[in-house]
């Protein structure tokens, strides 16, 4: 095996972004275990797919027990990919729907990034990746609670980076915009339908499907992943694609109202 041997673990690995990390990083010659929710009859090409449901301590401690007695207890690289959006007004979205995604998006990534941790710190190496996204600075209508998610992945990555320094592990954002998946179409809806978001809600809902089914390909984001698993030390955050990267220059240099006319413009908003 080249690459030192290198093991990587990149959850939600058989669609999207997920998939194509996983398949260019065994290209590349690192050992990669991905992971579904139900991995019977998916294909996985180069890389070892196993069971995992971030949302349960249980599958989560199974899982990573799988990985390291294949590795001798090793895992190098944790890309923190596993995710989903829910679209409407946030009026709209009850606590338990925002429950199940924070469950997913954010509750998921700190029970596999606990259950690796141990693992990275004793060796005295290791690099966990976040999947953030443009919509982890700039809120988006209609996407609050996928936003809210994003924003709390970013606080709580920044945390940890300090954190994990002393101990040579490094954490990092990666934040693309929409990039080419089947994630619009399969992002969960709001249960409830308030009439007087009606109209707004049914054009932000089209133009994300659009804007996602239309985003760049996911080998792009691969690539990034790719230079981030190769970095001796790599940055705290990597934007991926030029929507990305100009809402975080704007973010970084607009003051606020101007920050949010500039988003409002960019949805379509006037
Ligand atoms: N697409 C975009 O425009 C975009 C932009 C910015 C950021 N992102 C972020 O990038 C990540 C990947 O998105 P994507 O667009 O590639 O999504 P995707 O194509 O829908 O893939 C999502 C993956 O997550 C897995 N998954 C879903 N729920 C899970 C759970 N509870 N436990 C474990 N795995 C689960 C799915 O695997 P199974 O169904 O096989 O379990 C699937 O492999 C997400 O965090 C997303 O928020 C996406």
């Amino acid at each position: 095996m080249s690459r030192g041997g290198k093991v990587v673990l990149v959850t939600g690995a058989t669609s999207g972004i997920g998939k194509a990390t996983a398949e260019l990083l065994a290209a590349k010659g690192y050992r990669v275990f991905g992971t579904s929710r139900d991995p019977a009859g998916k294909s996985s090409t180069g890389f070892e797919l196993l069971q995992l449901d971030v949302t349960s301590d249980e599958s989560v401690a199974a899982c990573v027990k799988t990985v390291t007695e294949r590795t001798g207890g090793r895992i190098d690289v944790l890309h923190n990919n596993a995710g989903t959006g829910i679209i409407g007004a946030a009026e709209e979205v009850s606590p338990d729907e925002a429950m199940r995604l924070f469950q997913i998006n954010f509750f998921g990534v700190m029970r596999v990034t606990n259950a690796v941790l141990p693992l990275m710190r004793a060796r005295k190496a290791g690099t966990v990746i976040n999947m953030s996204s443009s919509g982890g600075v700039a809120a988006l209508p209609f996407a609050a609670l996928y936003c809210a998610t994003k924003f709390a992945l970013e606080g709580y990555t920044e945390a940890l980076r300090h954190e994990l320094r002393p101990f040579n592990v490094a954490a990092v954002v990666v934040a693309p915009g929409p990039v080419s998946t089947p994630a619009g179409d399969t992002a969960m809806r709001a249960g409830k339908h308030l009439p007087e978001y009606a109209d707004r809600r049914r054009k932000a809902d089209e133009m994300s499907v659009r804007g996602i089914r239309g985003g760049m390909d996911p080998k792009r984001v691969a690539e990034t992943i790719l230079k981030v698993v190769r970095d001796d030390w790599p940055s705290p955050r990597y934007p991926v694609g030029l929507q990305s990267r100009a809402t975080n220059l704007a973010h970084g240099l607009l003051p606020p109202g101007t920050f949010e006319a500039a988003v409002r413009w960019g949805v379509g908003l006037g």
